[in-house]
C-alpha cells in the first residue's frame, strides 16, 4: 500500500474521467476522483479504501486547493495529476458572445492552471510528480467552428510546454495529451454550448455545421476505455512523454475544409511520425 502512487483527476463523474479514474485503480494505485457533483462522482467510481472523492470546480482557486488539501489529509501526497475536466464552446468566433469566449478560456485553459497551482507545492516538496493535461487535436491544428476551443487548448499547450521547464528541476514531468474524437458525452448539452449569436452572413455554415457536430454525439471513432488504460501506461513509464497523440484523426464537421488546417495537419504528421514510417520502408 506505501508504495502505490495517488492519482488526483478532475472530472471523475463522468466522460474520459471516469474511464481513467478506473483505469488507474485497474493498475493499482489509488485515487482522488473529483468533480463537482460528488454523488456523480462517488456514483461513477464507486467507494473503496483507495479511493477519496472530493467536490472540485476547477474554475475556482480556492476549490482547487480545498480538494488539494483533503486529497493530503487523506493520502499524504500526490504523485500524478490529471488535468481532464473541460467542456467546448462550439461556433463561429464572431458568434460566440465575449462571455462564451471568456467561459471557454476559463474551463480549458485557466481551470488546469488553478488545479496546477494548488498541486505544484506538494510536488516540489515531494520532488517528484507527473502533470498530465488532456488537450485535443484542436490543441495542434485550428478548425472552423473550434475557434474558442482551440484557443483555449493551443493555450493549454503552450503553457504546459513552457512549465515543462520551470518544473523538471523539482523532479515534475509533464505530459501533453492530444486525444483525437471519442465516445465521451462531450458533446451532449451537458458539454457542448452552441453560439448564443446569429449573424446573417454565418447563418448558411452555421445550419450546416451545427447539425453535423450534434450528429457525431455518442458516434465517435475511439472508445474512451481503451485511451484510459494506455494514458495509466504511458503516464506510468519512469520518463513519459511530452507530448502523446492518442486516437485516430479525424476531420471535424466543418462546412468547408480549411487549407490552413490541411497545411497544419500535414506538417504535424510529418513531424510526428517519420522516423517510424522510414523504418519500416527499410526493412
Ligand atoms: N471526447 C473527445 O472526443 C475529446 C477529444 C479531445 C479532447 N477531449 C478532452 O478530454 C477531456 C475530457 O472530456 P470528455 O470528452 O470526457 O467530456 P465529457 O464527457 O463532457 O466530460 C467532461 C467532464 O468535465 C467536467 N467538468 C466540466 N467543467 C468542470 C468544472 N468547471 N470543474 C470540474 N469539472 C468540470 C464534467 O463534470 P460535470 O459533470 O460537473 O459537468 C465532466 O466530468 C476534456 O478536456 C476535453 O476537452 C475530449
Amino acid at each position: 500500500m506505501a508504495d502505490k502512487t495517488v492519482w488526483f483527476i478532475t472530472g471523475a463523474g463522468r466522460g474520459m474521467g471516469v474511464d481513467i479514474a478506473e483505469a488507474a485503480l485497474a493498475a493499482g494505485h489509488r485515487l482522488v476522483a473529483t468533480g463537482r457533483n460528488t454523488k456523480a462522482v462517488a456514483g461513477a467510481v464507486g467507494e473503496a479504501d483507495d479511493v477519496l472523492v472530493v467536490t472540485l470546480d476547477i474554475t475556482s482557486l480556492v476549490s482547487a486547493e480545498a480538494a488539494v488539501r483533503a486529497a493530503i489529509d487523506h493520502f499524504g501526497r500526490i504523485d500524478v495529476l490529471v488535468n481532464n475536466a473541460g467542456n467546448f464552446f462550439a461556433g463561429f468566433f464572431e458568434e460566440l458572445t465575449a462571455t462564451q469566449i471568456e467561459q471557454q478560456l476559463t474551463t480549458g485553459l485557466v481551470g488546469p492552471m488553478n488545479v496546477t497551482r494548488a498541486v505544484l507545492p506538494v510536488m516540489r516538496k515531494q520532488r517528484s510528480g507527473k502533470v498530465v493535461s488532456i488537450s485535443s487535436t484542436a490543441g495542434i491544428v485550428g478548425q472552423e467552428f473550434c475557434s474558442a476551443y482551440a484557443a483555449s487548448k493551443f493555450g493549454l499547450e503552450g503553457w504546459m510546454e513552457s512549465l515543462r521547464f520551470e518544473i523538471e528541476p523539482f523532479g515534475i514531468q509533464t505530459t501533453i495529451v492530444e486525444p483525437g474524437f471519442f465516445r465521451t458525452q462531450l458533446l451532449t448539452s451537458e458539454s457542448t454550448t452552441y453560439a448564443d449569436l446569429s449573424i446573417d452572413d454565418y447563418a448558411e455554415r452555421t445550419a450546416q455545421t451545427r447539425p453535423a457536430w450534434e450528429a457525431m454525439s455518442g458516434k465517435q471513432t475511439n472508445d474512451p476505455a481503451k485511451l484510459a488504460k494506455a494514458l495509466v501506461t504511458v503516464v506510468d513509464q519512469k520518463q513519459p512523454p511530452l507530448r502523446w497523440v492518442a486516437g485516430a484523426r479525424q476531420l471535424q464537421p466543418s462546412s468547408r475544409r480549411p487549407t490552413s488546417c490541411s497545411r497544419r495537419s500535414m506538417r504535424t504528421a510529418t513531424y510526428r511520425r517519420p522516423r517510424r514510417r522510414r523504418a519500416l520502408k527499410q526493412t
